[in-house]
């Protein structure tokens, strides 16, 4: 399946990306994960975006678009894959469009997850990263640590993302609804978001997704 997954930031699509790829079989892709990744590594790319990111703003789309276009070409993504913050604005949609068409592929679902915002706030403000595995997220109320500070998944050093403060979280969200809202009507014209509450237990919101991509095969 090659499915996209979109939402305000702290809605859950990296919680949700990493239970719902392993339960499909399918590479989760996150342009997030991708940038922190090469921030990181102290790359060229990683400081270009790393200044986007702070401010809370998109990196530019030349850029996202050819990194995304590099992962999903790579021989685990052969079979599908879910994306996870791509596309992020109506011309990253059509630079989807564009790749998957060449390839004669295209999307099965848009899954839609939706959360009130003063929820996705907390979520964030609360929210606690893995410096070893992004995909080890907890969150200091919800979802704490044994330890706190450190994963229990694997001992890593908990953090606090650098874009996680209270004013980038709200520029976020600006932008969120200004940039990347706009895809969802662009995909509800090919017939394909199915759209979900984020709200409740972690499983719950699980089961919903699960659900709904059932429904839309
Ligand atoms: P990105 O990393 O994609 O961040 P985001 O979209 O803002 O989303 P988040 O990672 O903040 O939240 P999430 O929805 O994944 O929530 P999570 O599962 O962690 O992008 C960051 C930046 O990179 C962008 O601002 C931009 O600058 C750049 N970028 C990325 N892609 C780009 C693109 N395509 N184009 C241009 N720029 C791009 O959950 C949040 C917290 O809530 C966690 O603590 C979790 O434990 C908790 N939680 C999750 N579910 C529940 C639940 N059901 N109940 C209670 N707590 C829950």
């Amino acid at each position: 399946m090659r499915i996209v997954l979109v939402g305000p930031p702290g809605a859950g699509k990296g919680t949700q990306a990493t239970r719902l790829a392993e339960t499909l079989h399918i590479p989760h892709i996150s342009t997030g994960d991708l940038f922190r990744a090469n921030i990181s590594q102290q790359t060229e790319l990683g400081k270009l975006a790393k200044s986007y990111m702070d401010a809370g703003n998109l990196v530019p789309d030349e850029v996202t678009i050819a990194m995304a276009k590099d992962r999903m070409e790579q021989p685990d993504a052969e079979g599908g894959f879910l994306l996870d913050g791509f596309p992020r604005n109506v011309s990253q949609a059509e630079a989807l469009d564009e790749l998957l068409e060449t390839e004669d592929m295209k999307l099965d679902a848009v899954l839609d997850l939706e959360a009130p915002e003063d929820e996705v706030v907390k979520r964030i403000a609360g929210r606690r990263v893995c410096r070893n595995d992004s995909a080890h997220v907890f969150h200091v109320t919800y979802t704490p640590p044994k330890k706190e500070g450190v994963c229990d998944v694997c001992g890593g050093e908990l953090y606090q993302r650098d874009d996680d403060s209270e004013e980038t979280v709200r520029k976020r969200l600006e932008v969120y609804h200004t940039q990347t809202e706009p895809i969802i009507d662009y995909y509800k014209s090919q017939g394909l978001v199915a759209t979900i509450a984020a709200t409740g237990p972690v499983d719950e919101v699980t089961r919903r997704a699960l659900e709904a991509l059932k429904r839309d095969q």
